[in-house]
């Protein structure tokens, strides 16, 4: 009796136990600086793939409604295709996610003066932390087992005066693949001067499996009453606009595509959807933002966050020339993002909730990515 107790015990740590995400070798910067790959997996399968690179998530397969698995994001199979030339697939943007105006901001008295990167509509701004932001540098990472799943911590730090902003930050992320279909990410930094920080994350999903076509069929649900509109070089107004009557109202299920074709001066300044909205949850708990639902694979996301704002850019700049892991080109709107994050150009706009973090405190963000089939 002794014994059968024993053997079930150890056949039950046996399927319980969870391994630690081994480093795997990714390709050599230019340097010779050896690039690792981490694979994450839970217990119903769902496989996410990220390397030190960027933070960048390479992969990530979720079951659709008849259990087959796909590859959901979009991306490269090599090390040198994303050093060579990618709209920030799958990777950790910052400094400061999304824009500043004109590349500059003024902080305590002083003005900083940042690259400028992107022109939307000819103005000129930074856009995802300048010309070598967080998605291109190289990351310490390390495979851990938290609360009892697989997990992967990024590590970085960003030197003071690094891309022109102020002050030593000291950035961690971690990626968590829990059991119930979560991709749950913990951000933690610290300076030692302020700052302004936004980081977010800048997967490209396409939930029918990349390389299968638009995005256009997809429904979302956004938790939000209210956008930031924007000017022609997409920096907010300062406005936060009700979305009602509006093709930003996704208050209820709509399609990507249904009013993304419109009129609307909005959409025309974006060349489609690439706007913040402002989250109806604003006090920095874990909450529900987004709900996607996608009809022919069944597959379905359900995004929470605590930040305050969500950017959908719906994949309006892409636009053939970049070749997906599967060999297919990606077109005009093969995919979208949804960054969780505080609203565009709050550096320079003080009614928006604050993004400088100050000496002596601790900025944490978390976003949980859920997956699901119906
Ligand atoms: C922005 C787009 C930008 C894209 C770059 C998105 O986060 O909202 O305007 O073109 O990143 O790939």
């Amino acid at each position: 009796m002794k014994i059968t107790l024993f053997s079930v015990a150890v056949s039950a740590c046996s399927v319980f136990a969870v391994d630690v995400p081994k480093a795997e070798p990714f390709g050599k910067m230019p340097d010779g600086t050896e690039i690792q790959a981490f694979t994450l997996t839970n217990k119903n399968g769902i496989k996410l793939r990220a390397i030190t690179y960027g933070a960048i998530v390479l992969s990530l397969e979720t079951p659709d409604r008849n259990g087959k698995l796909a590859d959901i994001v979009l991306g490269y199979n090599t090390l040198e295709e994303y050093i060579k030339d990618t709209p920030y697939f799958g990777a950790v943007v910052g400094r400061y996610g999304n824009r500043i105006a004109g590349g500059k901001f003024s902080l305590d008295g002083t003005t900083y003066t940042l690259a400028t990167n992107n022109e939307p509509g000819g103005m000129k701004c930074s856009l995802h932390g300048g010309l070598k932001g967080f998605d291109k540098v190289v990351w310490h990472g390390e495979g851990l087992v938290k609360n009892g799943v697989q997990s992967v911590k990024f590590s970085y730090t960003s030197k003071d005066g690094e891309e022109g902003f102020p002050g030593t930050v000291e950035l961690s992320v971690i990626y968590q693949l829990t059991d119930d279909n979560q991709w749950r990410i913990d951000y933690e930094a610290k300076t030692d001067k302020a700052s302004p920080l936004n980081v977010t994350q800048h997967s490209y999903f396409n939930l029918k499996g990349e390389g299968n076509g638009d995005i256009l069929e997809h429904e979302l649900v956004f938790k939000a009453s209210r956008f930031t509109p924007v000017n022609a070089g997409l920096i907010p107004t300062g406005e936060l606009r009700a979305v009602t009557n509006t093709p930003f109202d996704f208050t209820t299920a709509h399609r990507i595509g249904e009013r993304v074709k419109g009129d609307d001066e909005q959409i025309r300044f974006g060349g489609g959807y690439d706007h913040n909205w402002v989250l109806d949850s604003q006090d920095g708990s874990l909450a529900l933002a987004a709900i996607v639902t996608e009809p022919s694979s069944g597959r379905t996301m359900e995004v929470l966050t605590t930040e305050p704002g969500l950017q959908f850019y719906c994949g309006n700049f892409l636009d053939g020339k970049l070749m997906g892991k599967s060999g297919k080109a990606y077109q005009f709107r093969n995919g979208f993002c949804l960054e969780t994050q505080h609203y565009p150009d709050s550096p320079n706009q003080p009614s928006f909730p604050s993004t400088i973090l100050r000496p002596g405190k601790t900025w944490t963000s978390t976003t949980v990515y859920r997956f699901g089939a119906k």
